[in-house]
């Protein structure tokens, strides 16, 4: 989401309105999210609020039929639902104390639920579905109760009791001289200017008004006044914040100073699997899908799994399959949704159909999704917009926490939607038993650690940029995988399809023999995606005889393996470690470098990255 906060001063020479400044910053930041946007500002001892689902256009309108008084403070934020769908009820800001208080927030308050019913059982009432409304409620009761109503002093109180992760922001009618924000593991950043301050959840939230910024670390709270910046731990404990000047121009701004969109969001990928496993486990290290609308029962009943999705979303509907079926011993077959929606299949009430999409809108998966649904099947839809049409019309849905994709190939949704596609199978897996929740525990164990895991990676990127720069000449590449290594190399030929415009397969290494290993002749690029060391088919040693065979006919071998991995050495040209993690969990690693290598392949070759030639981001068509 895109958050913004401002104080200025009635006689500041600058004289900026609050609400021009948080209009300006939600328009640079509606590419954090675009599903709703709200403002609140305070003037003549009242809060005023509007807030609107849909695009900020819809709030603007809403703004001019209904207009607020002149304030100095205010905070606004662009939407990119999570909990509640994107309705004008459930938009930003949530007002509390008796309509005295006004939040905005980013990110998932985990414990949300627990909290809630402790607000409901002081009395409190609730508006919307969401953790924000809950947030908002327990800070205005800290403030009248515990907090000695002073915000800052009930920021740091209530910022101790939520669990998860959250940048909020926060006005008072008691107190419209200032802005009080808290972050932990969400982004916050303080813009400093003469006689007013900013807050946004990055720097473009108000770079048409200062470049001088600060950083804040984790675990802060501050408060900006027209001239002055306090920072403290939840403790109340003050600190520093570290200074920087804003070189960006505004555009760079908005991608996060990446040149483009999809090199700023092959770098979100951290924290969009980190967001998308936020919140799925209770204190006991169960997993809790609540948002999977089905019975238990009824999944127990489930005797096939059919996935249904298109483009990149479907290879990550075949590491669902690898998953699903190694844990939960549930038949998966995974299907392009236009094939399977015209060949007769076979389902019934025990079919359950997985749709996955980005969008939620592609047209082929949503009449996949309402035929399969005429039969009879249960259907469930991973998906990374909220509110759209296939979780809509789906029986329940569980969310990827990607934030928006701009860019029109997909990274950070793919890794999203595996993470997604491993927590259904692990829910089910608990649910039949088929895996101890010991073995469970293990797994969700490994898959925290896998955020780390890609910062390393993207760390060491520039080695595969400079492969591919010298590479730029290519006219064929070939890129080969085994078991959950196979998708990943259909994706890495997907994206150097969609990027670089260069003729690209990916193949299941076991099938080269069959066939595929006649291409290759002098010079012949092919990338091989290892399996893991540890695999237990084995399958390593096969595909290092892979590697010697097209090496012995003139391939040039580059080669994704785990650190370490000492036999891969000697027959490749290059190769790319990435750090070691469970064999089934290695697509959210090995996709990495070949995601920055055709992003870097297309940049050299002078192409647009973000908007590829005849493709679409969501294609509404069949
Ligand atoms: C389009 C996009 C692809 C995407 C596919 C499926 O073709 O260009 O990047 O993978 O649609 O989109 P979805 O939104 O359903 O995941």
């Amino acid at each position: 989401c895109g958050i913004v906060g401002y104080i200025g001063q009635a006689s500041s020479s600058r004289e900026h309105s609050a609400l021009d400044v948080l209009m300006e910053g939600l328009r640079r930041l509606e590419y954090r999210g675009y599903d709703s946007a709200g403002i609140a500002v305070a003037a003549d001892g009242e809060l005023y609020h509007r807030k609107k689902a849909g695009k900020l256009a819809n709030l603007a309108e809403e703004l001019e039929g209904s207009p607020v008084p002149a304030a100095q403070v205010g905070i606004g934020h662009t939407r990119w639902a999570t909990h509640g769908g994107p309705t004008d009820q459930n938009a930003h800001p949530h007002l509390a104390d008796e309509g005295r208080l006004a939040m905005i927030h980013n990110g998932i308050i985990e414990n949300y639920a627990q909290i809630k019913e402790e607000m409901l059982a002081a009395g409190h009432t609730f508006l919307s579905e969401t953790d924000t409304e809950v947030a908002a409620t327990l800070l205005g009761h800290i403030y009248r109760h515990e907090g000695e109503q002073d915000l800052t002093k009930s920021m740091q109180l209530a910022s101790q009791r939520f669990e998860g992760a959250f940048t909020l922001l926060a006005i008072h009618v008691d107190s419209p001289d200032r802005v009080v924000a808290s972050r932990r593991n969400s982004p916050l950043v303080v813009g400093v200017g003469e006689g007013e301050n900013f807050l946004g959840s990055d720097v473009s939230g108000f770079i048409d008004f200062t470049r001088k910024a600060i950083e804040l670390d984790q675990d802060q709270v501050v408060t900006i006044t027209a001239d002055s910046i306090e920072i403290t731990d939840f403790q109340g404990n003050s600190a520093q914040g570290k200074e920087f000047t804003v070189d960006w121009d505004a555009s760079a701004a908005e991608k996060g100073g990446y040149d483009t969109f999809m090199e700023k969001e092959i770098h979100d990928q951290p924290q969009a699997v980190a967001d998308t496993l936020l919140g799925r486990t209770d204190a006991t290290g169960r997993l809790i899908l609540d948002e999977l609308r089905i019975e238990p029962e009824e999944l127990l009943n489930v005797r096939k799994i059919i996935v249904l999705a298109c483009g990149t979303s479907a290879y990550a509907g075949m590491v669902a399959k690898y998953a699903i079926e190694h844990w939960c011993r549930i038949p998966v077959e995974v299907e392009l949704s236009h094939e399977f929606r015209y060949r007769d299949p076979i389902i019934d009430p025990t079919t359950m159909i997985v749709s996955i999409s980005q969008s939620g809108e592609t047209m082929d998966t949503l009449m996949a999704v309402r035929y399969a649904k005429e039969q009879g099947a249960r259907t469930v839809s991973i998906c990374n917009t909220n509110g759209s049409t296939i979780p809509r019309e789906s029986d329940a849905v569980l969310y990827t926490h990607a934030g928006p994709e701009i860019a029109v190939a997909s990274t950070k949704a793919f890794l999203a939607q595996i993470t997604a596609a491993y927590l259904l199978g692990l829910y089910l897996a608990q649910l039949n038993k088929q895996l101890f929740s010991e073995q469970i525990k293990d797994i969700l164990a490994d898959l925290a650690d896998i955020p780390a895991k890609i910062q390393d990676i993207l760390d060491r990127g520039d080695q595969i940029k400079q492969l591919a720069r010298s590479m730029k000449d290519a006219d064929s590449v070939l890129f080969l995988g085994r078991n959950v290594g196979y998708p990943v190399a259909m994706e890495g030929a997907l994206k150097l399809k969609e990027l670089a415009y260069i003729h690209a397969e990916g193949f299941a290494a076991g099938e080269l023999k069959h066939g595929p290993i006649a291409l290759i002749d002098d010079g012949q690029p092919v990338f091989v995606v290892m399996p893991s060391p540890m695999d237990r088919h084995s399958l390593h040693a096969k595909v290092v005889s892979n590697i010697q065979e097209v090496r012995a006919r003139g391939a040039r071998t580059m080669v994704v393996a785990e650190r370490g991995d000492e036999a891969v050495s000697a027959y490749a040209e290059d190769v790319f470690e990435v750090p070691e993690t469970q064999p089934m969990l290695m697509p959210l690693l090995t996709t990495v470098p070949l995601q920055i290598y055709a992003l870097e392949l297309s940049t050299a070759k002078g192409y647009d990255v973000d908007q590829p030639r005849n493709l679409a981001k969501s294609v509404t068509v069949e």
